[in-house]
């Protein structure tokens, strides 16, 4: 049976900057450190009056196509994947399908499409159902297009604003790919959880704090079944690890708890224990809470040992390249983490066809999932391709005000009307309401 997974994939930021630092910070009365230091986030992106989910998935969409010339009749299915839909019933993948009709010969009106939700772990859901429909031999040589694409805004004052960002990740999923092989090894962590929700409610509630302990509590879980499915999880044997990263600094929390988890009972263990000794076991401590407290102190002094930072530097600090200029992408943050791991190891010139890729992806409400990738020999083709890095450098930078004034006219019950702050070239732009309130788009040359 042939391979499936990534044939290629295609990334569109919103085309403003909100520098986090220098302008969200002081408007705030934060100290900048909090950003960059504390979440790991310099600036995040935001679309323009003119842009939404649908622009950015259908102008991600238009340029893979394209690039990889792949035509409308070469797609036997749709799927995006989102926590910023705007409407309850008829789903984004038809918004985008109208959008790649008006420009690509041919229509769509064989491909399959829908929406996928399970908040940021919806992307690969969306990739898994993929997966599962070629592997299944329904896709009669025809391809999937998945794209994950949100709009991450809070509400004004929320301790979540900080953490905002906008864009989308387009991904072709085929036989024999050129990008990355799914395993079929998979391990979830799921559970009715209450740590971030939308209930019929444009910006969502949160509880942060509550969501970061699940975010690692559900990673865990997910790890451990993988684990039982017969997956790998020895931490010297992946090139990169992409975590879902709503902002570097969770990233940073799970990675330590990942390798402490992933070491135990193997030889790095050992190897370390020479220097800091063996990890805690329950059986040791008379109490569960001792036991937490000395997990919680062999962690933070494993964090600064030579394996753990040569480790981290390797295979976590490059997947967190976009993610700290972007903000979260909710759904696509799992995927920019990928590619900016493997845009980085390009950069550096490391060789990774046939190396593994460990996926941690999650979703709050909540579910984790784990599973392996293996790197494909037209990886550096691939991400050679990539211009995410000079769409962020042309972002135009805004002002505190005109942030005021751009969170507004996103927001559904403001509608405030504003003049665009960039022109669009060559691209889809959101171009109004039509009779039955759904939104129009039309491509500008
Ligand atoms: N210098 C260095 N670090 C600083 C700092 C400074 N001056 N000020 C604060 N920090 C650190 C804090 O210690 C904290 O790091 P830690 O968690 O490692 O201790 C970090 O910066 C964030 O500060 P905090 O005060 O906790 O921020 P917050 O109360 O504004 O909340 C979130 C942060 C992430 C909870 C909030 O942005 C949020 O709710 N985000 C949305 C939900 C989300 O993304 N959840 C993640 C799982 S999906």
């Amino acid at each position: 049976m042939a391979e499936v997974g990534i044939d290629g994939m295609e990334i569109r930021t919103g085309k403003l900057q909100l520098d986090l630092a220098e302008t969200f910070a002081p408007a705030q009365g934060d100290d900048p450190e909090k950003y960059t230091k504390g979440l790991g986030l310099f600036t995040s992106s935001f679309p323009d009056v003119y842009e939404d989910i649908v622009t950015m998935a259908a102008n991600a969409s238009r340029r893979l196509l394209d690039r990889k010339d792949i035509s409308l009749e070469d797609i036997g299915r749709i799927d995006v994947a989102t926590e910023s839909a705007f409407d309850k019933s008829k789903p984004v993948s038809t918004y985008v399908a109208g959008c790649l009709e008006q420009v690509f010969e041919g229509d769509l009106h064989h491909a399959n499409k829908g929406e996928r939700k399970f908040a940021c772990v919806a992307g690969t859901q969306a990739l898994d159902d993929a997966y599962n429909w070629i592997r299944a031999g329904r896709n009669r040589g025809r391809k999937a297009l998945v794209i994950a694409t949100d709009t991450a805004l809070y509400a004004r004052d929320d301790a979540g604003e900080a953490t905002q960002g906008a864009g989308a990740v387009a991904m072709v999923v085929d036989e024999n790919p050129d990008l990355v092989t799914f395993s079929d090894q998979q391990g979830f962590g799921s559970a009715d959880e209450t740590d971030f929700l939308k209930p019929n409610q444009q910006f969502p509630s949160v509880d942060g704090k509550r969501s970061m302990q699940v975010y690692l509590a559900r990673m865990r879980e997910a790890m451990e079944d993988f684990e039982r499915n017969g997956g790998d999880t020895h931490p010297d044997n992946f090139a990169l690890i992409p975590f879902h990263t709503p902002f570097p600094g969770m990233v940073r929390r799970a990675a330590a708890l990942g390798f402490r988890h992933c070491i135990r009972g193997n030889e790095v263990e050992e190897e370390v224990a020479e220097e800091i000794g063996r990890q805690p076991r329950q059986e040791e401590f008379d109490s569960h809470e001792a036991y937490l407290d000395a997990q919680k102190e062999y962690t933070e002094t494993l964090t600064e040992t030579d394996q753990y930072t040569d480790w981290y530097k390797q295979t976590i600090e490059p997947t967190l390249a976009i993610s700290r200029y972007v903000g979260n992408w909710y759904t696509g943050s799992v995927h920019i983490a990928r590619a900016a791991g493997m845009q980085e190891a390009l950069d550096e010139g490391r060789d990774l066809t046939g190396k593994q890729l460990l996926i941690g992806s999650y979703g709050s409400g909540a579910q984790a999932e784990i599973h392996a990738e293996t790197i494909q020999s037209g990886w550096e083709d691939e991400i050679s391709q990539l211009n995410i890095d000079e769409q962020m450098e042309q972002r135009r930078d805004i002002s505190f005000a005109e942030y005021e004034r751009i969170h507004d006219a996103h927001n559904h019950d403001e509608n405030r009307e504003m003049d665009p702050l960039t022109t669009p070239d060559n691209e889809f732009v959101f171009d109004g309401w039509g009779r039955m309130g759904e939104r129009k788009y039309t491509y500008v040359e």
